[in-house]
């Protein structure tokens, strides 16, 4: 289906810091002159000491080595908070819109810098060091930020881990990067439920499960009765009551670690992905200001959570550094019913609006009700991020929310990229629906075949980007082979994204998805093989395989193949038993949406999955099998036909 082509309004070039002139020729100088331009650009941020190097880095195999502005010093910290206290002390930094529509609240700049300050101090008192680990499990409440720039603030790196994830998912990544402190809150709330979060992590802690661990924050959200274990448990309240609230940003070196963030690959346990200080800053600052189009007044939301690195990103880090007013929403934004987002929209006067895909097909499914109950005439920018989005939503996107006013930038990036990469600039792009069209500065993609030859003209290949970029993760947590071997192994000397695009005859391009076996639900991303792993812990389950369909709101669903021990009985409330036990070992954001006991597995004649041929069947898509020559027993693609045909 052929979508029109959408020209910048002649508002948005009129206001914007970049038109189409100048991207061209900052793109240019970016590429040809890269040490000059981020030179340049990489003071946008304040630094202690400058830098005098710029880049130093490295994608020889055997030898990956990213370090940027290596020699300056800075706190992150100071640069979100402290350095706008002279223009902007009174400035609003953070509205907090809570999930009952009812209950909000605006933090200034000068409180951000109180609270901030005081929970550092708590922090240090509980012994936290620069380079300790700090988990932060939290909903989406104010105190998640300020945990976050507290850590920043004293140099402690650390760890968000959504709020969604089991006890077991917490207790594998605080064990894995070795976690001295936890922070909670005795429950999160969202969409009028709550959520046992201080529960979650005792579970996670029992029987001396995570040795690392000291102390336990709790901050009172709901303020719901908890089981409290002191000395371990600390209530935030307490930890702060009568702590000084000057505290000193630690100086860090640029290459000094950030964060931490788990993610998702093909094979085994999520990857610490590591941000460092200098390189990370330039990037969430540079891309927020450039691809949204911020200006000094403006109210921006980005509705991720901060367990994600978009709200690492575009929620905390870019818009704070750049003195932005950051909405964060505690909510759903189908709750209480599905005109919330306009409501907060018109509630606050928001300009910018950045969201995912999949909110905007649940939206879509309800027609124009979305838009019904707000005008929301303050809007100006509109942002998608997470997962490809699909032309019809895009349109509904752009004319039901945006009043078909608003540019849409469909902005694609990963958890290892730290920010923005391909990506429209709302005065300088014109749109196309389901295109992410274009590099920001410093980005060279490129599209290979499978041997790794580079691939020009309009051509569909697997996405690699040529150098680096300050914004790049610079390694796995304690594993930095394992950093090499997934992005730097399968084409030499550039980095693989895991992803397949299209470049059309424009130069735009468009993404078409991981070719790998990682999930993206919901903008969610699972690998396949901690889906399985968690399958196959479940006594009834003597093999497992996973794959990804399409599915209309979520993009993908979550279909699971599993073999039965043999002599189970198999029966719904054993599938129901199955899709709980994933839920509540692994997280309700990786409950299987489809269930197919299965008699056997097709396989190569050496055992290996083939995982292709699943795909096809739970797509429904039974001609075109391709190839199945290398099958062990070819007649178990029958059955496993007939069997979802039953279905
Ligand atoms: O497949 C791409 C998809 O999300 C993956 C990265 O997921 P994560 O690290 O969780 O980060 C999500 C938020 C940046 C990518 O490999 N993806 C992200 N943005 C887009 C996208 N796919 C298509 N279009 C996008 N705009």
């Amino acid at each position: 289906m052929q979508h029109e082509v959408h020209k910048v309004p002649a508002d948005a070039k009129a206001r914007a810091h970049i038109d189409n002139d100048t991207y061209l020729t900052m793109y240019q100088e970016s590429i040809n002159n890269p040490d000059a331009f981020w030179k340049e650009h990489g003071q946008r941020i304040s630094w202690f000491s400058p830098y005098t190097k710029v880049q130093n880095t490295s994608f020889a195999p055997g030898d990956v080595s990213i370090k940027w502005f290596e020699d300056g010093t800075l706190n992150a910290c100071y640069n979100c908070v402290d350095r706008h206290l002279t223009e902007r002390a009174d400035k609003t930094a953070i509205i907090w819109e809570g999930d009952d529509p009812s209950v909000s609240e605006e933090i200034s700049y000068q409180q951000l810098h109180h609270e901030v300050s005081r929970f550092a101090n708590g922090l240090k008192k509980l012994g936290v060091e620069k380079g300790d680990r700090v988990a932060i499990y939290m909903p989406m409440v104010p105190e998640a930020a300020y945990a976050m720039l507290a850590c920043a603030r004293i140099g402690a790196v650390h760890t968000v881990i959504f709020g969604g994830f089991s006890p077991n998912a917490i207790a594998d990544r605080v064990n894995d990067c070795g976690v001295k402190v936890v922070i909670t809150a005795d429950e999160g709330r969202r969409g009028g439920k709550t959520t046992p979060l201080k529960a979650n992590v005792d579970e996670a802690l029992k029987n001396d499960r995570c040795p690392s661990v000291n102390h336990v924050v709790v901050c009172r959200v709901t303020h719901a009765d908890v089981a409290f274990e002191a000395p371990r448990d600390v209530w935030l309240d307490q930890l702060v009551k009568d702590v000084a609230s000057e505290c000193q940003p630690e100086v860090m070196n640029a290459e000094d670690p950030l964060f931490i963030l788990y993610t998702s690959g093909s094979t085994g346990k999520p990857k610490g992905v590591l941000h460092t200080t200098g390189g990370y800053m330039v990037w969430a600052s540079m891309t927020h200001e450039y691809v949204f189009d911020y200006h000094e007044d403006d109210v921006y939301w980005c509705a991720a959570d901060v367990g994600w690195i978009t709200g690492h990103s575009y929620i905390v880090y870019g818009p704070l550094a750049n003195g932005a007013t950051t909405l964060m929403f505690e909510g759903l934004p189908t709750y209480p019913g599905v005109g919330r987002i306009g409501e907060i929209i018109d509630k606050h006067s928001v300009n910018i609006l950045y969201t995912a895909p999949t909110a905007i097909r649940a939206l879509m499914s309800k027609g124009t009700a979305a838009a019904e109950t707000s005008t929301r005439k303050s809007l100006r920018t509109l942002g998608s991020v997470g997962e490809p989005i699909n032309p019809e939503a895009w349109e509904w996107y752009y004319k039901t929310i945006g009043d078909s006013r608003c540019p849409i930038v469909d902005t694609w990036w990963q958890t290892e990229t730290g920010g923005i990469m391909i990506t429209p600039l709302p005065g300088a792009t014109d749109l196309k629906p389901g295109s992410a069209t274009r590099p920001f500065f410093g980005i060279q993609p490129a599209l290979v075949d499978a041997e790794g030859n580079e691939l020009s003209g309009a051509v569909e290949g697997n996405l690699v980007i040529n150098e680096s970029w300050p914004g790049q993760s610079r390694t796995l947590w304690g594993d930095h082979e394992r950093f090499e071997q997934t992005y730097f192994s399968a084409y030499k000397n550039r980095y693989f994204t895991g992803d397949g695009a299209r470049r059309d005859e424009d130069d735009y391009f468009w993404i078409t998805g991981r070719v790998d076996d990682v999930l993206n639900v919901s903008g969610h991303r699972l690998g396949t093989a901690e889906i399985e792993s968690v399958l196959v812990e479940h006594k009834a389950i003597s093999e497992a395989a996973v794959v990804g369909y399409p599915h209309d709101i979520k993009g993908q669903g979550i279909y699971v193949y599993v073999i039965a021990m043999s002599g189970t009985e198999v029966n719904d409330a054993l599938t129901k038993e199955v899709r709980d036990w994933v839920r509540s070992e692994l997280s309700p954001i990786a409950t299987p949406d489809f269930i197919h006991w299965a008699p056997d597995l097709p396989k190569t004649r050496s055992g290996k999955i083939m995982r292709r041929i699943l795909r096809k069947i739970a797509a429904n898509e039974f001609e075109n099998l391709g190839d199945t020559s290398t099958l062990a027993d070819p007649s178990v693609v029958d059955s496993l036909i007939d069997n979802r045909l039953n279905k």
